[in-house]
């Protein structure tokens, strides 16, 4: 099963130690049915709102990962036709990952504080990676007090993704930024070039916002424009 550069980075920043993992917005499941196969914590579930997705996903699972076999050779899996701002985590108990893919940072916004307040008591990790709206999405995370496990910048084809893993357990003292601290750190000159292609891209974006329509988008671009990338 070929992940795509996108889907190998999010599995790559999954660690061990989860009772639960959420492929949320999972669509055909591909993410989690990757971590079911590493058995990457005792139960996956896969979260989807279109119900013939879920039909046909679950009848794959049934398939490539048979229930009896579980335990030994895959976790056990889980699936749900649900809008996702109203998972029950809490009712399960122990530890979650929480991962939401593909989706925009306003809607992922969305389902973090929606999640969050429905299970006030529960420990969550959330691995996000929106497609866009990543300023209002680090505002909602800073709003929410969650605290950085890490944060990625990815080139994939012809796209940039940041993806952030974030916890609501306050035993780490390293807050979300507004536009990210680590991400505009290069480790090489491959690593550079895309940093400021998105830098500039970013940039782009919010001038053109900024003049072409009612949105004041200035605090986003002063922010981003005091980001300084090191090499
Ligand atoms: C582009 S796919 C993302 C697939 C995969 N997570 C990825 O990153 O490649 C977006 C999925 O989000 C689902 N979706 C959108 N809103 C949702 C909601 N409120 N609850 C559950 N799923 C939702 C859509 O049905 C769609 O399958």
């Amino acid at each position: 099963m070929r992940l795509g550069k996108r889907l190998e980075q999010l599995k790559s920043m999954v660690d061990s130690g989860y009772d639960h993992i959420w492929d949320c917005c999972c669509d055909h499941g591909l993410l989690g049915a990757a971590l079911l196969a590493e058995c990457a914590a005792p139960n996956v579930h896969f979260v989807d709102i279109v119900s013939e997705l879920m039909q046909q996903l679950e009848q794959k699972l049934k398939r490539f990962f048979p229930r009896e076999n579980a335990s030994q050779n895959h976790s056990q899996w889980h699936v749900y036709c649900e809008d996702i701002s109203n998972l029950q985590p809490q009712e399960l108990g122990g530890k979650h990952l929480i991962i939401i893919a593909g989706v925009g940072g306003n809607l992922i916004s969305e389902f973090v504080k929606n999640i969050l307040t429905k299970n006030p008591t529960t420990e969550i990790d959330f691995l996000l990676c929106p497609t866009l709206h990543q300023y209002t999405l680090r505002q909602q995370l800073i709003a929410l007090d969650l605290r950085l496990k890490s944060e990625v910048l990815i080139a994939d084809k012809n796209r940039y993704y940041e993806i952030l893993l974030v916890s609501n357990l306050k035993n780490s003292s390293l807050k979300v930024s507004a536009t990210g601290e680590s991400i505009w750190q290069a480790k090489n000159a491959a690593d550079e070039k895309m940093i400021s292609a998105y830098l500039l891209k970013t940039l782009a974006h919010y001038n053109r916002v900024q003049l072409n329509s009612q949105l004041d988008v200035r605090q986003i671009i002063d922010a981003y424009s005091s980001v300084k990338f090191t090499s």
